[in-house]
This record gives structure tokens, C-alpha cells and sequence, in this order.
């Protein structure tokens, strides 16, 4: 296991955010945790970062980078710079994008333009391309799709699943569209006003009455 949070509870001035959430994630797995807005999802992700003061247990076998809500470039650097602040722990070894640049093509002719003038989606590939400069066993993104369009989306997706299958990198996915998370990954989790509801295998909750009318429409 790369990943086990057990019984994390975080509160932020009194209000609880996360009650008593149980989750974890598998070396190699793909695993989606959906929910709406204010679910708590993006507290999970600060609390598995130390960001946040938590009750209860989380371990991290391995290294964890993350994709940030909103993706958190920087704004005014050049994509290359932003890359290579991914991989500031790596010493020497996380100064060479080049196998960044191999994964997502796409940003090889905007090595150096300014981030803050890119495109949503370019943007995320600069966030994802970021995150794996750490070289993590398991990359935990917080909302790959918001704000981006279905083409775009779509090729994140291909590059998602391509590290998943040929480098065998563990996933958390967190995404409001439940559609694409449960198409995605093996397993999922559901999140409701701070607790997990309903968690199993993908193809089961895509029929689980709970989650069709609440998140699938
Ligand atoms: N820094 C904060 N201070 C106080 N309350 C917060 C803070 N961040 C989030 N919250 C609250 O915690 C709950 C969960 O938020 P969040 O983790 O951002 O949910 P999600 O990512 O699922 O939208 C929400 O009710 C939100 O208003
Ligand atoms: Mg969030």
C-alpha cells in the first residue's frame, strides 16, 4: 500500500471538514475520489501534504507530488522554470526535463514561455509535468478537469493513462466529473460533507443507484 489514511479527521476553527475518512491507495493504482463541491476533497489532499493539521493516521509509502487545485503555475517563470522548481529535491538529477518533455509533448515548443500566458490546459500539463519532476510513486491531482475543455481534457487523459500503464505510477484522482473519474479508474470513493459514503470498484458504483443520481445525472 502507497498510500492508507485512517480515520483523518481535520477541522479548520471549529468547523470539521474531513470526519473520520478511511482510504487507500495501492503501488500502481488508479483510484478516483469524487465529490462535490465543499466535500472536503482538497482538504484530503492538504492533509496527505502536511499542509493541514489532522487527526488520525496518514502513512505515504514512497513519494507523493501533487497537482494543486486551480494548477498553481507560476505565473510570471518560464514553463522550464516551473518544471524544474518540481524537481528542486532531486538535486542535479531534477534539473533535466527532458523526460517531461518526452511524456507531454505538447509543451517541448513552449519550454520558454512565460506560464501565466498559457492556456488552461497547457497549464495543467505544466502543473502534471511539475509534479512528476519529484519522480513520485503516486501523484494525487485535485481537479484535472475543471475550467478545460472535452478535447483538452481528453488528451490529459491520454497522458494520464499512458504514465499509469507504462510507468506504472499510482493515481488519486480527485475530480467533480464522476463520469470521467469512474471511466478512469479501478476503484473510487465517494465524499459527502466530509465523510466517505460509498466506496467499491468503479464499475459497480457507475450502477450504484446513490451515486447515479447524485453524480452521474
Ligand atoms: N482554509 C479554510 N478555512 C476554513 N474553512 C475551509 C478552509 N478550506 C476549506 N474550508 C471548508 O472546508 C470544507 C471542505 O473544503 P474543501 O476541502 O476545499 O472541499 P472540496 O475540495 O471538496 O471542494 C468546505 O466547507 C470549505 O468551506
Ligand atoms: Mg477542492
Amino acid at each position: 500500500m502507497i498510500v492508507s489514511v485512517d480515520d483523518l479527521t481535520v477541522r479548520y476553527d471549529g468547523a470539521t471538514a474531513l470526519d473520520g475518512v478511511s482510504l487507500f491507495v495501492e503501488a500502481g493504482e488508479m483510484v478516483a475520489l469524487v465529490g462535490a463541491n465543499g466535500a472536503g476533497k482538497s482538504t484530503l489532499v492538504r492533509a496527505l501534504s502536511g499542509l493541514v493539521p489532522y487527526e488520525g493516521r496518514v502513512v505515504v509509502r514512497g513519494r507523493l507530488a501533487q497537482v494543486p487545485e486551480g494548477r498553481e503555475v507560476f505565473a510570471d517563470l518560464s514553463v522550464d522554470d516551473n518544471l524544474r522548481l518540481g524537481g528542486w529535491r532531486n538535486g542535479r538529477r531534477g534539473r533535466d526535463t527532458t523526460f517531461v518533455y518526452a511524456l507531454l509533448p505538447e509543451l517541448t515548443p513552449l519550454r520558454k514561455r512565460v506560464a501565466g500566458t498559457l492556456s488552461g490546459g497547457q497549464q495543467q500539463q505544466v502543473a502534471i509535468g511539475r509534479a512528476l519532476m519529484a519522480r513520485p510513486d503516486v501523484l494525487v491531482i485535485d481537479e484535472l478537469s475543471l475550467g478545460l475543455a472535452p478535447l483538452v481534457v481528453d488528451s490529459l487523459v491520454g497522458h494520464l493513462r499512458e504514465l499509469h500503464e507504462e510507468r506504472g505510477l499510482a493515481v488519486l484522482l480527485i475530480e467533480q466529473n464522476a463520469r470521467l473519474a469512474l471511466s478512469l479508474c479501478s476503484r473510487a470513493y465517494v465524499l459527502e460533507a466530509g465523510r466517505i459514503v460509498v466506496t467499491g470498484p468503479a464499475r459497480s458504483l457507475v450502477e450504484d443507484p446513490r451515486v447515479a443520481t447524485a453524480y452521474l445525472g
